[in-house]
């Protein structure tokens, strides 16, 4: 492996704040998932970002900023740093920004504004917006600070693929292909963040669900949100509104091994229902992976192997022994232990369906249809 973990000490940022101003990339943390950085400004940067993950160039980048002081103005600072075009913002949609940034900037919320020119059109795709966030990760901020301008920073992952939340996950996915990764440990939130789309009437669009509950956004706006819930490709091409988003796309954050969602909790399901599920892997007596929320893994565990003598590998994303679970721990926990895994021998994966929408449910369910095969 070619790339260096990095500690995130001073000299170190130092070291990756003068490898990005020289048009490279770099591995980041951020709150939501790891980052692979590079210049917004810098067109030679961006191709390196789009040919390391392998990422279609009609998939756009979210430019990372930096904090500004308390009491300013995250628009006029946007506007200051010739990322947004206020002229083609209506005095609601201005409101809107303010309102949203106010509440959740530094935080994990990307907006989707109109663009200056002078963002590169490889940032943007080509469309007329683009995204922005100012994440709150200590180490993604002594970064910026240290770089001075924008960076753009898609997940760390190649494309399609689990996101990472360490830095031995972002080593795994590009490791061969970077120079280097700042280690900030593992991400607080664990899922990317939430994307919305400001339209001329200052209601959003959540063209994402993630970081941040959909139900606190449509509080902070007094208004709800358009979810557009599946758009296809066909039709992100036609809306030049920039309102469709390739992260609605089907083939994200998939393991490599296929994964099912199961009908219902393991606790609720029968052998029957199980094995009817599960029939494509038992046919093949695969050995089978097993996500759950809550729940006591090495009961499941022997439950699971005496419905269907199969070896079974559970794996919980919260440590709570009952149906109770917080989805903020559940976040946290998905990326990581889906990656795990999808890295042992397990042939076939499985996972409980997210039942509670509350908080991060939304966002964790979204990711886990995205991961599923249809
Ligand atoms: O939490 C995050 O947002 C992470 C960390 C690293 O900041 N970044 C991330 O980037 O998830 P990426 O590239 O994996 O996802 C960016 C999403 C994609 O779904 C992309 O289609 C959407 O943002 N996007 C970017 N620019 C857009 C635009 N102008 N209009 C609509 N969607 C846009
Ligand atoms: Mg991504």
């Amino acid at each position: 492996m070619k790339a260096k973990i990095l500690s995130a000490s001073l000299t170190n940022i130092t070291l990756a704040a003068k490898h990005l101003r020289e048009g490279n990339v770099v591995g980041i943390p951020t709150e939501t998932v790891y980052g692979l950085a590079g210049l917004a400004f810098n067109e030679d940067a961006l191709m390196r970002i789009f040919k390391t993950k392998e990422r279609p160039t009609f998939d756009p980048l979210i430019i990372h900023v930096a904090m500004i002081k308390q009491n300013q103005s995250a628009l006029k600072h946007l506007v200051r740093s010739e990322l947004v075009q206020d002229s083609k913002l209506s005095d609601s949609a201005k409101r809107a920004v303010e309102l949203l940034t106010k509440k959740f900037w530094p935080g994990p919320l990307t907006l989707v504004l109109p663009k200056n020119p002078k963002v590169p059109d490889l940032v943007t795709s080509g469309l007329p917006t683009v995204a922005i966030r100012m994440p709150r990760n200590g180490v993604a901020q002594a970064l910026l600070a240290e770089v001075g301008t924008p960076l753009a920073a898609p997940s760390a992952n190649r494309f399609g693929k689990i996101s990472p939340t360490t830095a031995e996950a972002v080593a795994k996915e590009l490791g061969d292909k970077i120079d280097f990764i700042l280690d900030g440990g593992p991400c607080e939130i664990g899922l990317e963040s939430s994307v919305v789309a400001i339209q001329e009437d200052g209601s959003g669009i959540l063209l994402r669900p993630g970081g941040i509950p959909k139900e606190e956004i449509e509080k902070t706006l007094e208004n709800s949100l358009f979810y557009p819930q599946q758009i296809s490709q066909k039709n992100r091409k036609k809306s030049s509104q920039g309102q469709a988003s390739p992260g609605l796309l089907e083939n994200h954050y998939a393991p490599n091994k296929p994964l099912k969602i199961l009908p219902k909790r393991v606790d609720l399901l029968s052998a029957e229902e199980f094995k009817k599920a599960a029939s494509d892997a038992l046919a093949k007596r695969s050995k089978i992976g097993l996500l759950v929320f809550s729940g006591d893994v090495e009961k499941v565990e022997l439950t699971v192997s005496a419905w269907t003598g199969c070896k079974i590998t559970v794996r919980s994303l919260t440590a709570s022994l009952s149906t109770e679970f917080s989805t903020d721990e559940a976040a946290k926990n998905l990326f990581s232990q889906m990656r795990a895994l999808d890295e042992s021998d397990v042939e076939f994966l499985f996972t409980e369906p997210c039942e509670s929408k509350e908080g991060l449910g939304f966002a964790i369910a979204d990711r886990l249809q995205k991961a599923a095969v249809k």
